[in-house]
């Protein structure tokens, strides 16, 4: 499995390197899926089963780079993180991919502006953003599809967390991995806002790659998914393409709603909803009946992402006072 890994990674750097700066800093943001990665088709690449599709936030990591002392160390938000942790464990099994040599060691800084581990994302940001930091550092100069492909062996969803606007991944066909990369879609979407409840913030019970993984292996209506998908991103890309709103925002939500129907009917079963996010989302249908057009999505976590048009913005804020609006990068 590591093999693979140093594989594809070493695919993507140049022949010789050396450490350019003395430091380097890079900002990766968050991304939302709206059309959900959901299942692998190999593990140790972090391949799809279907392609994705989704939007970056202004919100998102910060990452600054140095050459560690006698082994690596690393921060998240000013605290320093135990090596007993899978933390640790994840981001030193990535530098482990592009280590110059064996006894080379990093210092890694990592500055979440959202909460870490709260289902808003962060791994992917933080993923790409040590990605572009170690491109500085190391002075690789690589490709954005080939940042994409080095952050996708961090985790998955990471390919899509390198440049802001709307992101395509294409799970691509071949073996080695080389065509499953992420890629800006050519859409900007000026009117389209975004708001999150946050429901909560605690570390989940489930990480979302074991909770990927049960759903794949254990739902009876796993094999309907890829059809699923194609079809909401189907939709999804229309309703951009032709600003037709409720197109897009149906497409979203139904999507959220069938992957967390795979994770409720997995063996054993399990949920990420809290009372909260269920009351939430009844309340979004509710302002939906009285004629306001707002739409959620959900990733492995029970925070709610509502996205509606710029226009109803004043409704939206008087209807939902828990709602915190954060700003899209196109
Ligand atoms: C629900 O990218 O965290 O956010 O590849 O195992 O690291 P690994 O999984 P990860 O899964 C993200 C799942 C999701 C949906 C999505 O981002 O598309």
């Amino acid at each position: 499995m590591r093999d693979r890994r140093i594989q594809a990674a070493h695919a993507l750097l140049p022949n010789a390197w050396q450490q350019a700066p003395k430091e380097a800093r890079a900002f990766a943001p968050v991304n939302i899926a709206l059309a959900k990665y959901w299942g692998k088709r190999d593990e140790a690449l972090h391949l799809p089963v279907t392609d994705s599709f989704s939007v970056s936030l202004a919100l998102g990591t910060t990452t600054t780079i140095a050459k560690g002392e006698a082994h690596d160390d690393f921060w998240l938000n000013g605290g320093k993180i135990d090596p007993a942790t899978p933390f640790y464990k994840r981001m030193q099994e990535f530098l482990d991919l592009v280590r110059p040599h064996h006894s080379f060691t990093f210092s890694v800084h990592t500055e979440n502006n959202v909460p870490t581990e709260a289902g808003l994302a962060s791994s992917a940001s933080g993923f790409a953003a040590l990605t572009l930091a170690l491109n500085s550092f190391f002075g690789w100069n690589l490709s954005s599809k080939n940042l994409s492909l080095l952050s996708r062996l961090g985790s998955g969803s990471a390919c899509r967390s390198i440049a802001p606007g709307f992101m395509l991944w294409h799970k691509g066909e071949k073996e080695d991995g080389s065509d499953s990369y992420a890629e800006p879609f050519p859409e900007k979407w000026e009117e389209l806002t975004c708001g999150i409840f946050y429901v909560s913030t605690k570390k989940k019970e489930i990480d979302s790659r074991t909770a990927m993984k049960r759903s794949q292996e254990t739902s009876p209506y796993y094999p309907l998914w890829p059809d699923v998908v194609a079809k909401d991103l189907f939709d999804i890309t229309e309703g951009i393409k032709t600003k037709n709103f409720s197109q897009f925002g149906q497409a979203i939500e139904q999507n959220a709603l069938a992957m967390h129907a795979l994770m409720h009917t997995a063996a054993p079963p399990f949920s990420y909803y809290t009372s909260d996010t269920i009351s939430t989302m009844k309340h979004i249908w509710q302002a939906r009946n009285e004629g306001v057009e707002i739409y959620f999505t959900m990733d492995a976590g029970p925070n709610i992402k509502a996205f509606f048009l710029k226009k109803d913005i004043c409704d939206i804020i008087s209807i939902f006072k828990s709602i915190s609006l954060v700003e899209l990068t196109f």
